[in-house]
């Protein structure tokens, strides 16, 4: 088969894929558009409560496509599931956002009822669909969404890890005064602004471990600003963030629409793995066309290995408020 039939039906395949965000709020939208410019998915469906919300932020966005150049294909619906049908990713975003001042695990009361109710309807009408979820608080809503739903475990997968990670590389790249194309970094643990666990022991400028760059002191200044990362940006917009959570999810779809087999730190149903059972909580995972395809177990230090015990802890105390 010459390389060109090769790419065609290599390009093929990225097309015929649909992707369905249910909440056209701003990271529900930013996702879609990331999606879009990406221009791997062949359609994008936006879906929300409010009338015409999500046809206007489509209608919006499709008008960028010339002048972006992608020939994904952008629709909204308010509320009609029957126009997610056959979706092979969805991502939940829909629930309220926290205010200044509020942490995560404060949307829970009203959050969960969204999140179970969303969920069953996108299985209704795509039961062999990958869920990513994004709506707070997180790895407890990845959670919900196992416990109500029965989708296999591959197919569940919570956004977190991979946002508090590129903040992290931002603020080590802030610290190392470097481009960030230059760093590497990764956080694991619960999407919480204490529970995060950036390992800095990890974290590289250039293959170079940045210990060697910076002091402990600083490097502790670097995990602190990570774990409030979404904090400080909501002090400053009054809201929560929009932009890097919709990329980071974009990611996401992207190793999964295009069977890239990328590692990324995300919220993944446990059993065993680190120590840890029934819970969902940001580890390293392999991202491809089933979803997880696996769970990577690294070397932790002792001081990383009980920093994810405890927010593993903190994350089995909220889901304990969930009804199930
Ligand atoms: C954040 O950290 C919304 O939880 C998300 O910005």
């Amino acid at each position: 088969m010459t390389f060109a039939a090769l790419k065609t039906i290599h390009q093929k395949n990225y097309k015929n894929m649909k992707v369905t965000v249910v909440g056209a709020g701003a990271v529900g939208a930013s996702c879609a558009e990331y999606i879009a410019i990406k221009n791997f998915a062949s359609e994008v469906v936006l879906l929300d409560i409010k009338e015409g919300f999500a046809e206007g932020k489509a209608m919006d966005l499709m008008q960028t496509a010339s002048l972006n150049g992608f020939d994904t294909k952008i629709t909204g619906s308010t509320s009609d599931y029957s126009k997610t049908a056959g979706s092979d990713i969805c991502v939940i975003t829909s629930g309220i956002p926290r205010k200044p001042g509020m942490t995560r695990e404060e949307l829970i009361g009203i959050n969960a009822g969204i999140v179970k109710s969303v969920s069953a309807s996108l299985i209704e009408h795509s039961p062999n669909t990958i869920i990513i979820v994004v709506s707070n608080p997180m790895d407890t809503m990845t959670y919900l969404v196992h416990k109500t739903t029965g989708l296999p475990k591959n197919r569940i997968i919570g956004m977190g890890g991979a946002l508090d990670s590129a903040r992290f590389k931002y603020r080590l790249a802030e610290a190392l005064e470097a481009p960030i194309s230059d760093v590497d970094g990764m956080v694991i643990g619960g999407h919480s602004d204490k529970g995060m666990v950036p390992l800095t022991a990890h974290a590289t400028r250039n293959s170079i471990k940045v210990s060697e760059f910076l002091s402990e002191e600083r490097l502790n200044q670097v995990k602190e600003d990570t774990k409030v990362g979404g904090a400080t940006l909501t002090k400053l917009l009054g809201t929560s963030a929009w932009y890097a959570p919709g990329a980071a999810v974009s990611g996401l779809v992207q190793a999964i629409a295009c069977d890239q087999k990328k590692m990324f730190p995300c919220s993944a149903l446990l059993d065993g793995e680190y120590g840890l059972n029934d819970l969902c909580i940001g580890v390293p995972v392999i991202l491809g066309s089933n979803g997880i395809e696996n769970i990577v177990e690294i070397d932790l230090s002792d001081a990383e290995k009980a920093h994810l015990a405890a927010s593993a802890e903190g994350v089995k105390k909220t889901n304990g408020l969930l009804e199930l």
